[in-house]
């Protein structure tokens, strides 16, 4: 899936595989694969750079990871990822949207009820996709969102606000299946689920998670370890290590003669 087009048509037809990741290895892997959509995460900042929150990563880092994602040139869309502060007015979010574009990516997201900046990037031919629920650039503790009744209907209202304003599509992170359920049904763009049950059109995972990279033991619920990448990296530098010490690595095999 190459346009917005394409991503909305999708609709009902198949369900959307989406990945976070940064840079072009991983994405030429998840491109080899067939991965619908490649989002150059802001949780960069925590997964590759060990700050505690998506809010220590700005635009200079995002458009760096998104440019290593684009290297690979993948068949799908490539999403950058706005992050914190970088849309808080028109003028602004239209001028760093277009640096993302700049760097090779074919469409932004941006996170919560921000209908006015998505109806001018959209109106400046900028692909937006929306992001309701849990919001780590806003929220002031990581928690299932959407529970009871009065914000369930707030996150159910900014869902289809969002697809007024033209959103091709919407992520929907941390909320009851249920609630997921119901706003994949009224809306006519894809929904994208992370830690939002089956009943979306799509889901999203970052890449470290389900390939288990994460030596803090970083796990919440949704996440599937699809593979447990972290013993057999440990164990690899571990071997390295010995080898370095005992004399035995590089052998005659390793070297030039
Ligand atoms: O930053 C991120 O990786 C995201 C997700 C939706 C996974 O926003």
């Amino acid at each position: 899936m190459k346009t917005a087009a394409e991503v909305k048509k999708a609709k009902g037809k198949k369900k959307i595989a989406v990945l976070s990741l940064y840079d072009a290895m991983f994405a030429i892997h998840a491109d080899n694969v067939g991965i619908d959509l490649l989002l150059v995460g802001d949780s960069v900042s925590n997964v590759l750079l060990g700050f505690d929150s998506t809010k220590r990563i700005g635009m200079a880092e995002m458009q760096i990871f998104t440019k290593a994602v684009a290297n690979a040139k993948p068949g799908c869309m490539v999403i950058g990822d706005m992050p914190y502060r970088s849309y808080t007015n028109k003028r602004t979010a239209l001028e760093n949207a277009k640096k993302f574009l700049k760097a090779g990516a074919d469409a932004v997201k941006i996170e919560g009820n921000k209908y006015g900046i998505v109806m001018h990037l959209v109106k400046n031919k900028i692909p937006v996709m929306g992001h309701v629920g849990l919001l780590p650039q806003s929220a002031k503790k990581m928690r299932v969102h959407g529970k009871g009744e009065k914000e369930a209907k707030k996150i159910f209202d900014e869902a289809l606000q969002l697809e007024k304003a033209g959103c091709f599509s919407i992520v929907l992170e941390s909320m009851p299946a249920k609630l997921a359920k119901r706003i994949t049904t009224a809306l006519k763009i894809p929904t994208i689920g992370l830690g939002a049950g089956k009943y979306c059109d799509g889901q999203v995972l970052v890449a470290h998670d389900l390939l288990g990279i994460n030596p803090h033991e970083f796990k919440p619920k949704f996440v599937k370890h699809f593979a447990r990448l972290s013993p057999a990296i440990e164990r690899a530098f571990g071997r390295f290590k010995k080898e370095v010490e005992q004399g035995k690595y590089p052998s005659r095999k390793y070297s030039y003669h």
